[in-house]
């Protein structure tokens, strides 16, 4: 069956596009002109697909999920970055679902030996007292079996992981179970701590030692996991400092995770 009639099996309002610049671009338009609150917009490819800190995204036709996920919660703005970990969690259990054992590297991107199999960029409307919807971008490496030499050493697909040919749509209702259940308990208790620990046992870098990207400065220090907002705690040796997501990245101190 083709991907696009797999979508109609899910039980909600699919936006579909051979092509696209960017689903989460699309998806912005429609969240303004008045799409629902679950819709999802999927583009087969997207020729500028977007990833965090302003990087370009590898999204080719036919073997990836590029998909943004337009909510509108009743939350205040800055609790808005929570929804991309609980979307990182959906996306570690989609992978377990599959056979894949998969980790999260703190905030958002899930890991299969070192490699990312997949990315979220999350970007939002808001007033500052006032979240208009939030979008989440998720790109899934499916069936991908070689990557471009720039990115072959530190990219990773499911199909590569598993040995076989995976059916998208399956993948897609797999991860959108997963989310709506964790969504709806965010909602209820307002914070992460009903998915807190199981975040922090699914983090590669889990008591290793990491170093903090920022714009102005690297340092170092040992990550210790989330807090109930988030934010990752960073021991150093004189303190646990809160590092919220952002303008900053971090690498294991050997490598691209580890
Ligand atoms: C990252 O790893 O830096 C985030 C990558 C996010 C990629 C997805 S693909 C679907 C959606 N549309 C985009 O332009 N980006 C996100």
């Amino acid at each position: 069956m083709k991907f696009k009639e797999e979508l109609q099996k899910l039980n909600r309002k699919i936006y579909y596009y051979e092509c696209l610049g960017s689903t989460n671009d699309e998806a912005r338009i429609l969240a303004d002109r008045g799409a629902d609150s679950g819709s999802l917009v999927i583009a087969e490819r997207q020729n500028a697909g977007k990833g965090r800190m302003g990087r370009a995204f590898f999204s080719p036709a036919g073997s990836g999920i590029w998909m943004s996920l337009i909510l509108k919660p009743n939350i205040s703005p800055v609790m808005a970055s929570m929804l991309t970990l609980i979307g990182a969690v959906a996306v570690y259990d989609t992978m377990k679902d599959f056979g894949i054992p998969s980790g999260i590297k703190w905030p958002n991107d899930v890991v299969v030996r070192g490699k990312k199999i997949t990315g979220i960029l999350t970007e939002m409307k808001a007033e500052p007292e006032h979240l208009d919807y939030v979008i989440l971008g998720i790109g899934i490496n499916v069936n991908m079996l070689e990557f471009p030499e720039e990115i072959n050493q530190i990219a990773t697909s499911m199909a590569m992981e598993s040995g076989r040919n995976i059916n998208r749509g399956e993948v897609i209702q797999r991860f959108l179970t997963h989310f709506d259940e964790y969504y709806q308990s965010f909602l209820k208790e307002g914070s992460l701590e009903f998915i807190k620990d199981k975040y922090n046992q699914s983090l590669v870098h889990m008591n290793k030692k990491i170093k903090i990207h920022e714009i102005r400065r690297d340092w170092d220090g040992i990550s210790i996991g989330i807090n109930n907002v988030g934010e990752l705690i960073v021991r150093t040796n004189e303190d646990e400092v809160f590092v919220r997501s952002g303008e900053v990245s971090i690498r294991g101190v050997y490598g691209y995770v580890e």
